[in-house]
């Protein structure tokens, strides 16, 4: 496990990019959960965001694509509309201990 960064770095209801052993990630806090996910967009394979940590539509519902508006349920990634409706944006599991967050990166090595 990798260490993402300490849970109280994310306000509820905000999302944060972070780019950790050149793989971009975002990782949102919603309704006292959280959800990290790669920052690629599956429509054209690019990073969501625009501006550095805006991923979320203007009532912070569902994570949006910068690019052509594709909108992303947080709970689970699926695209519900634009214009890769159906796809998903790949999960990268995670785990809080003690108020860290370590998130498992596929490709790096496991740390116990
Ligand atoms: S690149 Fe994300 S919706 Fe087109």
């Amino acid at each position: 496990m990798t260490l993402l960064c300490s849970l109280d770095e994310i306000t509820d209801g905000e999302a944060r990019g972070f780019e950790i052993n050149e793989q971009k990630l975002v990782a949102v806090k919603h309704r006292g959960e959280l959800y990290v996910y790669h920052n690629n967009c599956p429509h054209r394979s690019i990073p969501l965001e625009w501006m550095p940590d805006q991923f979320l539509d203007f009532d912070k519902n569902f994570i949006q694509c910068s690019t052509h508006g594709a909108l992303f349920r947080i709970e689970d990634g699926e695209c519900i509309a634009g214009p890769c409706i159906g796809d998903r944006l790949d999960t990268i599991p995670h785990r809080i201990e003690a108020d860290q967050v370590y998130i498992e990166l596929p490709g790096a090595m496991t740390q116990k």
